[in-house]
């Protein structure tokens, strides 16, 4: 098979890798395994892998290996509680996209895809991967819609101070919001493949929001609203050997992540003061679990305000009955579903939510999400 080669060829040819090879056909053997495809047809699909890798040290995934391991990511994500809709996710090969306005209008059309006017779909879509000697493009921001946080001249922070430092940046860029508030919707910063990074703002009607209300507490002196999809844009995705740095994926929000964290969190909005004071709670003690009664309400007013705008979301304890059907759906087909305890079990109620009552191995499986360095 070498005749056709000359020397040269052989000789630029990088050093065989001999684990990135192990990853790409093990791989292969589980998408074909999965997907029932014929013995034959993967032994020939295996080989030619082979020779790609040892011909250019890379190679090509098709759009089905893309997609089903792109699934299988979700699957083997240790954090996620909503990993029952695996197969639901909708992949969207842009590969060969490369320019950042390319990339740009990807991104919108992934947030129109995913949004569906808040009857939220499961959407990844995944840009070119790294290579060898060759950089892949980076989105700067770690979910596709977040909130500005501005750090003010007395040291406080206007916004979501989880942000600060990415609006620094994109302040330094020539952002020039049109005026500061709780809640700036970032523009995206996208670094094409050795370019430059580059600022986009998001126009409006690609951003579905949420104003929360409560059903009996009047919460309008809070002004708070969420947005209705939580796109994580700083994760790499990694199948059979192959990374995709930029490959910004989405489900729905579970409602204690805004009600609990994203609202609840001191260093995040820190609201629950605020709440028990609207709500006439005793803060002056722990003991009248002020904290405890204002997280509960600002989570009924999660939850009922996605209801009321018709915007899908799920509550912890439905999510927990989920995942544990999925993990019984999973042995059934003689999978053990690995989970990270710790993000698993909802930060609310605990022990109410069945999750709580069961261990997982947390051994880490590819194809996988990654946490990557910031690319800033
Ligand atoms: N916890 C993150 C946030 O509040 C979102 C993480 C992904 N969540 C999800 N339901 N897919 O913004």
């Amino acid at each position: 098979m070498f005749q056709n080669l000359t020397r040269q060829q052989v000789h630029v040819a990088p050093p065989s890798n001999p684990s990135f090879l192990n990853e790409a056909t093990s791989y292969l053997r589980q998408y074909s395994e999965e997907c029932e495809i014929p013995y034959y047809q993967f032994l020939r699909r295996e080989g030619k892998v082979r020779r790609e890798i040892e011909a250019s040290g890379f190679y090509t995934q098709t759009t089905e290996e893309l997609r089903y391991g792109a699934k299988l990511a979700w699957r083997n994500n240790n954090r996620c509680i909503g990993r029952l809709y695996w197969k639901t996710l909708k992949v969207n090969d842009y590969r060969h996209l490369s320019s950042a306005e390319e990339i740009y209008h990807a991104l919108l059309d992934h947030l129109a895809m995913a949004t569906n006017d808040g009857n939220l779909r499961s959407v990844i879509t995944i840009f070119a991967p790294e290579r060898p000697g060759f950089p892949s493009a980076r989105i700067w921001n770690s979910q596709l819609i977040r909130y500005a946080g501005y750090r003010q001249a007395d040291g406080s922070i206007l916004g979501d101070p989880i942000n600060v430092n990415f609006t620094e940046i994109a302040l330094e860029m020539g952002w020039r919001p049109s005026q500061r508030t709780n809640f700036d919707v970032l523009p995206l910063i996208i670094q094409a493949a050795g370019d430059a990074p580059r600022l986009f703002e998001i126009p409006p009607e690609f951003v579905l929001e949420v104003p929360m209300s409560h059903p009996s507490i009047d919460m309008r002196p809070l002004d708070l609203k969420w947005h209705a999809v939580p796109v994580i844009s700083n994760m790499r995705l990694e199948i059979g050997g192959i990374s995709y740095p930029a490959a910004p994926f989405n489900g729905w929000y579970m409602g204690t992540e805004i009600g609990a964290r994203n609202f609840g969190d001191n260093d995040r909005y820190n609201q629950l003061p605020a709440l028990a004071k609207l709500m006439g709670l005793d803060t002056s003690s722990n003991i009248s679990l002020w904290k405890d009664r204002a997280l509960v309400e600002l989570n009924v007013a999660v939850l009922h305000s996605f209801a009321k705008h018709g915007v899908k979301i799920i509550d912890h304890h439905t999510a927990s009955e989920y995942f544990l059907h999925h993990r019984q759906q999973e042995a059934d087909k003689g999978r053990t579903t690995t989970a990270d305890w710790d993000w698993i079990v909802p930060p609310i109620s605990g022990s109410a939510c069945p999750v709580f009552h069961h261990t997982y191995p947390d051994t880490v499986h590819k194809p996988n999400f990654f946490n990557m360095p910031d690319a800033y």
